[in-house]
């Protein structure tokens, strides 16, 4: 370590050791030794970035959060803020607040920051002229496309496009790239029913389109989606989302069914037959479901893993089995990656993991990416005529310029196989903690699947609030899990901080 590294390393550890000293909180003597032991270094990544460990100044929210959230409450509903950030001092996987507190952040903006905090290529890219071009001279993107629109497309989102999938719809935001997939799924099996593309709408339809009415409640079609799952909060999306009665109270929803999603069993190793049996009946039921519900499913849309339902994973099998079901009768497989996608799974896309031979139909992307929407391969996919599948902006250039230099540093540093690799250090540390604590660490899930890991604990909600006097942001989701979400960036010396401190939160109740 050079001297100016071993000065600035012994800083951050003496800085770290005073603000628990002012902690309300206990810490073990023998938790505080594991972490001098394990005290981190700089970023590998980046030169002079990340400060070497996290800073609790004051309780969250300290002083000047306090009155800052006062201020703000006036004028914008703060019932669901978590905690008020200074972006300007965030760097890398550090998030600070106003009052100069500085949390490793295992939560990401909900898992949507791929490379850090003001990460410096990316500040570099934004400062570009193609860059301030997109932001100030937004296009319509249907009607005016710039004139490297195709070029943006080719060197950015699809570069990374799923195996299979070689076209993009581009979109705002993950609900918006589901609701458009679903309308792309029901235009295209309308179409399909009519008898092709070149097949003119009748009167009638037209007529009936007008006012909100298919012709025949038998023309009326579905999306099928699973039970627990979420794929966002606008209208559309909002009928196949099914986590939490809060989300769709007193919105009108669409008649649509929804399949079981396996509910495997902990650890996966110790229950292979059983859980191979819950997967075969989910199976059977979606089948079900689609030859027999009353309005025919279009499409069944799918996570990965569900992710705000509470980190519910099923086998590559089950989606292999999901796959074939919805070819065997002619519905459309939309895989849902808006939180799964770019790379934190220790793949960049998470269904690479399923090894399928017949590609999803499409597949929609948000969060990481910075921009939206959904690949496709077969070009009937496209609706027949102009204007059906259209809005004002349809993307935002600016945003695929930045997925763009996402992609080139996510393959410059490799951080995808890294957070593979990384993900296998924290989850065999995570399974040590679980040996010890059992109570604490139940369902310790996402083997294999980078850093996207999860557990349950019974008292989640305090864990995570505990989790930032300790100096870690740490989000959940479903009922009762903890789960990581951290950036691409985030190595071992960070999994070490954060293996310290779960420690040193289930020690101190
Ligand atoms: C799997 C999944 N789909 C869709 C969405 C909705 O994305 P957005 O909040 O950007 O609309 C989310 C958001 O958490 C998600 O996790």
């Amino acid at each position: 370590m050079s001297a100016c590294r071993a000065l600035r390393a012994s800083k951050a550890l003496v800085r770290y050791s005073a603000a628990r000293l002012t902690r309300p909180v206990a810490v073990p003597l023998e938790a505080r030794r594991r972490f001098a032991v394990s005290a981190p270094t700089m970023s590998s990544f980046y030169p002079d970035w990340e400060p070497d460990g996290p800073t609790v100044k004051t309780e969250i929210p300290g002083p000047q959060a306090k009155a800052a959230i006062v201020e703000l409450n006036e004028v914008f509903d703060t019932r669901s803020l978590n905690m008020l950030t200074d972006y300007s001092k965030s760097t890398g996987n550090y998030i600070a607040d106003p009052d100069g507190n500085v949390l490793l952040d295992v939560y990401a903006q909900i898992a949507s920051i791929p490379l850090g905090y003001n990460n410096p290529v990316l500040r570099k890219a934004a400062r570009t002229d193609a860059m301030i071009n997109g932001l100030i001279n937004r296009p319509a993107l249907g009607n005016f496309p710039p004139a490297e629109w195709a070029e943006i497309l080719r060197t950015g989102i699809l570069k990374v496009a799923p195996s299979g999938l070689n076209q993009v719809f581009t979109a705002m935001a993950g609900s918006d790239a589901n609701e458009t997939a679903y309308k792309a799924a029901f235009m295209y099996r309308r179409q399909r029913d009519r008898g092709g593309p070149n097949v003119e709408f009748t009167e009638e339809e037209m007529n009936s389109a007008m006012v909100n009415q298919s012709p025949g409640a038998s023309n009326q079609l579905s999306i099928l989606s699973f039970k627990t799952a979420f794929h966002g909060r606008l209208f559309g999306s909002l009928s196949t989302t099914r986590s939490k009665p809060i989300h769709k109270l007193d919105i009108p929803a669409f008649d649509w069914p929804q399949a079981t999603f396996p509910q495997l069993k902990y650890p996966l190793d110790a229950h292979a037959a059983e859980n191979a049996e819950i997967e075969r009946t989910a199976l059977d039921e979606v089948e079900r479901l689609i030859t027999t519900y009353h309005l025919p499913p279009c499409a069944v849309v799918v996570e990965p893993i569900q992710s705000e339902g509470g980190d519910n994973h099923a086998t590559p099998a089950f989606f292999r089995g999901l796959r074939e079901v919805t070819r065997k009768h002619g519905v459309l497989l939309i895989v849902d990656e808006v939180q799964t996608g770019v790379g934190a799974t220790g793949r960049f896309w998470a269904h690479e993991h399923w090894d399928l031979h017949d590609p999803p139909d499409m597949v929609t992307f948000s969060k990481k990416a910075q921009t939206a929407g959904y690949y496709f391969g077969n070009p009937e996919l496209r609706p027949n005529k102009p204007y059906r599948q259209f809005n004002t902006w349809m993307g935002d250039p600016a945003r695929a310029l930045l997925f763009r230099a996402i992609i080139d540093e996510v393959e410059r540093l490799d951080l995808v196989r890294h957070t593979a690799r990384v993900g296998e250090y924290l989850y065999e540390k995570l399974e040590r903690l679980a040996d010890k604590y059992p109570g604490e660490f139940r369902n310790l899930r996402g083997k294999g699947m980078g850093t996207f890991i999860a557990f349950d604990n019974p008292r989640r909600d305090e864990f995570l609030a505990k989790a930032k006097t300790f100096g870690v942001n740490i989000g959940g989701s479903g009922q009762s899990a903890v789960r990581l979400r951290p950036m691409l960036i985030f190595e071992e010396k960070h999994a070490d901080i954060l293996i310290d401190v779960l420690e040193r939160i289930v020690t101190s109740w």
